[in-house]
Formats: structure tokens, sequence, C-alpha cells
């Protein structure tokens, strides 16, 4: 059983997707803590009603990334978390904080990586015309939306479609795949090698998520 932190600015729809898979009997990872930049996150209410220990730590408080990214580091390491989800967390997080966690911190993104980092990706999918899109979970490091790739979800883009629709249907692939790449990790059944991740008896068919047509 491993324990884990999950860092949160907004809805935390992610978040409730790993509580519930948390919930069960035969999954290997427990949440320990939920942090939020954000006072107002809705996500904090549903790790309440989950019963899990919440802390706000407003990026408005501290003076600079660093001293912010201190604290965060301090509250984590309180809570005894050996991993951390990154989940809708709005914040760019300093080189010595990432590198202080790198491989111990996951990031769920609504893109297929490397395509679409940043803001926007819905839109800036559409807007490019690819046809598939998606979303990845993968470490983080210390550039943004970067790291070795654990597991990604290909969603089509439909004709004429628009950014919210695309968003809503990605998302619950994310909903699906964050938790399939917690699973992984906290069995121990993920490496990193180089800037690439091996995963050992991966049952490739039920891990990958492809939905070439619209539900
Ligand atoms: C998700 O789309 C996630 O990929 C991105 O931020 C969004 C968070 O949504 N990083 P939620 O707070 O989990 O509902």
């Amino acid at each position: 059983m491993i324990d884990v932190a999950v860092l949160i600015s907004g809805s935390g729809t992610n978040l409730q997707a790993l509580i519930d898979n948390c919930a069960r009997d035969d999954f290997p990872a427990r949440i320990v803590l939920v942090i939020s930049n954000n006072p107002d996150a809705k996500g904090l209410e549903r790790a309440e009603k989950a019963g899990i220990p919440t802390k706000v730590i407003n990026h408005r408080d501290y003076p600079d990334r660093e001293t912010y990214d201190d604290q965060l580091d301090e509250a984590l390491n309180e809570c005894g978390a050996k991993l951390i989800c990154l989940a809708g967390f709005m914040r760019i997080l300093d080189a010595r904080f990432v590198n202080r966690w790198r491989n111990r911190m996951l990031n769920i993104h609504p893109s297929l990586l490397p395509s679409f980092k940043g803001l926007h990706t819905h839109e800036r999918a559409i807007e490019a015309g690819v046809r598939f899109t998606g979303c990845t979970v993968h470490y983080v490091n210390p550039e943004l939306d970067d790291g070795p790739i654990i597991t990604q979800a290909v969603v089509a883009i439909n004709p004429d479609e628009g950014a919210d629709s695309l968003a809503e249907r990605i998302l619950s692939q994310e909903h699906i795949i964050y938790p399939q790449a917690l699973k992984l990790v906290a069995e121990g059944r993920v490496r990193v090698v180089g800037n690439k991740v091996t995963i050992r008896d991966a049952d490739y068919e039920n891990l990958m998520c492809v939905n070439p047509k619209a539900e």
C-alpha cells in the first residue's frame, strides 16, 4: 500500500476518480492528504466527504515560488506521502521541487503528449485539425507537461465538434487512465528507463483506451 498526496486547484473530478478507486479493497494506494492552492476548490469538499485530510496552501500567501514549493514539500513530508498525483493543479512547480520528487510525481494532461502542452489544449487540437487527441498520465519533469509517459487514451475529434464537448469526452477518459496509472505505479510495475516508461506484465489490450468513435 502506497501513501499518496493529491494536489488540486479546481473541481477535482480526477481526484474523485482516484478517491473512488482507492476505496476499493484491492487497490494498492491510499490518499493521505489533498492539498489545494485555491481555498475555493470544489475538490476540497470531495476529499472532506471521503474523510480525507485536506490542506489549503494558498500561493498568494508566499512571496515567491521557491518559498511556496518549500511549504508544499514540508506538508508532503509531514503526511508521509510517497507519491504525488497532480490533478488539475494549476501551478508551475520549481525545478528544485520537481527534482526532489522525480519519478515520484504524476500528472494528467488533456492531450496526447508531447502534442499540445500547456493550456487550451482542446481548442488548439481542434484548430490544428488533428483527427485524434486524448489524455496522458506522465511522470513530471521540470519542463512544463513533460516527462515519461505512463498511460494515454485516444479520443477522436468529431467533425464540427466544439471544445466543450471534446473536453467532456476527454475528461471521462482521464477518469479511467489516471487510476489505472496510479495502480501500475503503486504495484511497482512501472520503471523509468531514460525518458521512457516500461511496464512489467502490462496487459496492453486493457491498458490502452482507444475511442475511435464518438460516444
Ligand atoms: C483536467 O482536464 C486535467 O487533465 C487538467 O486539469 C483538469 C482538471 O480537472 N490537468 P478536474 O479538476 O480533475 O475536474
